[in-house]
């Protein structure tokens, strides 16, 4: 028998020598054991320890950004997509992937492979789209320029404010 064991028994003893109920037994048992006896989730650290990742405020997007009534707007001052005021730059949003090019537009296209849907990703100095998962290559305007996947992406409709601080995305 452990040590813990022994104590934990010591201590049941003593309690009901004293003539105390089982429940304030089980109450003292919760406490002298550090909840755990108990099924308690406390000890669990805070699974979410920074609820506000953004400190800037606001993500920056506003409008529907998934489904097929895509129709969005970036604030290009906001943090979050600061990077995309450079050339080779690019950020996901909602089902959109999208990416200033290497030729200064702006292009916004589907983010989901079109062979089995992974997320894919702007490679700047290629200046084209690489699905991580079987290497799948889009073009800036969403043609297939390797397989295995056989459609193309969907492009959506990009266009920036006169100052050049807003993008707006439409299907
Ligand atoms: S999921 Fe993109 S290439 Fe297979």
């Amino acid at each position: 028998m452990d040590t813990t064991k022994k104590d934990q028994m010591k201590r049941g003893e003593f309690l009901r020598n004293l003539g105390l109920s089982t429940s304030t037994l089980m109450a003292f048992y919760c406490l002298g054991t550090t909840m755990t006896a108990c099924g308690s989730k406390d000890e669990d650290p805070d699974p979410n320890p920074n609820p506000n990742p953004n400190p800037g405020g606001g993500t920056g997007v506003t409008g529907t950004t998934t489904g097929s009534g895509i129709n969005f707007t970036v604030d290009l001052a906001n943090s979050n997509y600061t990077s995309l005021k450079t050339a080779g730059g690019s950020a996901k949003v909602g089902d959109v992937i999208i990416a200033h090019t290497n030729a200064g537009a702006y292009v916004a296209l589907s983010k989901a492979c079109t062979h089995e849907g992974e997320t894919i990703n702007f490679r700047s100095a290629q200046n084209d789209f690489l699905c991580p998962r079987h290497q799948s290559e889009f073009s800036t305007t969403g043609a297939v320029e390797q397989g295995p996947a056989a459609s193309p992406l969907k492009v959506y409709t990009v266009t920036v404010s006169t100052d050049g601080n807003t993008l707006t995305v439409k299907a």
